[in-house]
């Protein structure tokens, strides 16, 4: 099929460049960038007045497949994907069962390669059953194909056992993805410890949480080599730490989620488990120093953390209700309004670290715009305002503290492998 996208604006990473141009796909790839293309091609997508980027690369999301699939499943979630301009997703391994061998990763890949709609990339879980005991089996998986081991969810506690896992990264060649949190010192948080939430009468978790770990992880990775990933930083010292790593040279990347770097927990108005996720909402000065590490560049990546839970498992209150918020189908449009709209972000950042960025620490080659590449692209139209609607997600899960929110930015069109993923109808004039 000849694919040709009319009219965009070109954003590409891998040169930096951005310029007028069509765009003609074949087989897969890229096969031309040039403005004024005369093809006549078997789709034609009218891209006048939209950015045509890289495909969005998600490198933190949870699609709940095998065994929770009330939650999500790798088909509602690829849909979601795709809806929200990803053509690539890297898949959290807590799952049931975990996604601790071989079997498991190919189970994952072979479904997501029939539903051919977005990228799968199943991460594998650093220790077994992910219960910080012994080693899963990380050369099987790395056979199997998996882009990274990470134990999202929690933190191997047992700095040895991450030690060894960390040498074993470095052996495969692969990163690790840290989700940082001391869980001895969590006890019984639901919330961010701040006035406001003590107020409110929620148990706190302290930034502390979050930064000993990152310490330690940096720690490690200093001494072992392993290329390490902060997933969801949420704390102002986390940054700072971040960028000392950096200075001293240390293989270090990390990521932020919308969610972290827009909202503070004086938005929990309620008991509203919408706005319960961990690491949890923190104060305006992490979410000032999460802006400030996005635009220098100390923050590499935004990634959603989509966690998509049911309405029923949410309703339950804070306390109770399980931690996480769905992401994949909210972040292009939180991050151009946020961001990118109010001037933290140039477009061309927002390219990088949505898309090129990711690739980069994954090692995918991708994340670009450029003739001989996959043809994994998104069409944005950053002028489209709307107000976030649940009730429009693929996902499976509506729990986001976004529903109502006015934004600007909308996925018109997603191509993955030189197919139409997803396009979005064109409203009449
Ligand atoms: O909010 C979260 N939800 N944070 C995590 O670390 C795990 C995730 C989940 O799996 O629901
Ligand atoms: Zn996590
Ligand atoms: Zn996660």
């Amino acid at each position: 099929m000849l694919l040709l996208i009319k009219n965009g604006t070109v954003i590409n990473p891998g040169d930096r460049t951005i310029k007028q141009a069509d765009v003609l796909v074949e087989d897969g790839l890229i096969q031309k960038i040039s403005p004024g293309l005369a093809i006549k091609a078997d789709r034609t997508i009218d891209a006048a007045g939209c950015y045509v980027m890289p495909g969005f690369i998600d490198m933190h999301v949870h699609l709940r497949d095998p065994g929770l699939e009330h939650k999500e499943t790798v088909e509602t979630g690829v849909r979601a994907a795709v809806h929200g301009g990803f053509t690539t997703v890297v898949a959290m391994p807590n799952t049931k069962p975990v996604v601790d061998n071989a079997d498991v990763v190919n189970y994952v890949h072979n479904k997501a390669k029939n539903i051919g709609l977005a990228h799968v990339l199943q991460v594998g879980a650093v220790t077994k059953g992910q219960r910080g005991e012994t080693l899963s089996d990380i050369e099987g998986m790395v056979e199997a194909g998996i882009p990274a081991i990470s134990e999202d969810g929690k933190s191997v506690m047992n700095a040895q056992l991450y030690r060894e896992a960390m040498t074993l990264a470095v052996k495969y060649d692969i990163p690790v993805l840290a989700h940082c949190e001391d869980i001895h010192m969590v006890n019984g948080g639901v919330v961010n410890a701040d006035e406001a939430m003590e107020q409110m009468h929620f148990k706190g978790i302290s930034n502390a949480v979050e930064d000993v770990i990152v310490a330690r992880d940096i720690t490690l990775a200093k001494e072992t080599g392993a290329a390490l990933h902060l997933c969801h930083c949420s704390t102002k010292d986390s940054v700072k730490m971040l960028r000392l790593a950096k200075q001293e040279g240390i293989r270090v990347t990390a990521e932020a989620c919308p969610h972290h770097f827009i909202l503070t927990s004086s938005d929990i108005k309620g008991d509203d488990a919408n706005y319960k996720m961990n690491p949890p909402l923190r104060t305006k000065e992490d979410v000032e120093a999460l802006r400030e590490g996005l635009k220098a560049d100390i923050i590499d990546v935004i990634a959603t953390d989509h966690a998509p839970h049911t309405a029923i498992e949410k309703g339950v209150g804070i306390r109770k209700a399980p931690f996480g918020i769905v992401g994949l189908e909210t972040a292009a449009a939180l991050t151009m309004t946020e961001l990118v709209d109010k001037g933290w972000l140039t477009i061309m950042q927002m390219a990088e670290k949505m898309s090129y960025n990711p690739a980069k620490i994954l090692g995918l080659g991708k994340g670009v715009v450029e003739e001989g590449k996959a043809a994994d692209l998104v069409v944005f139209d950053a002028e489209k305002e709307y107000a976030i609607d649940p009730g429009q997600f693929c996902s499976r899960g509506k729990n986001t503290p976004f529903a109502g929110r006015k934004v600007k930015g909308m996925v018109m069109a997603t191509i993955v492998g030189g197919k139409i993923a997803f396009e979005r109808p064109r409203e009449k004039k």
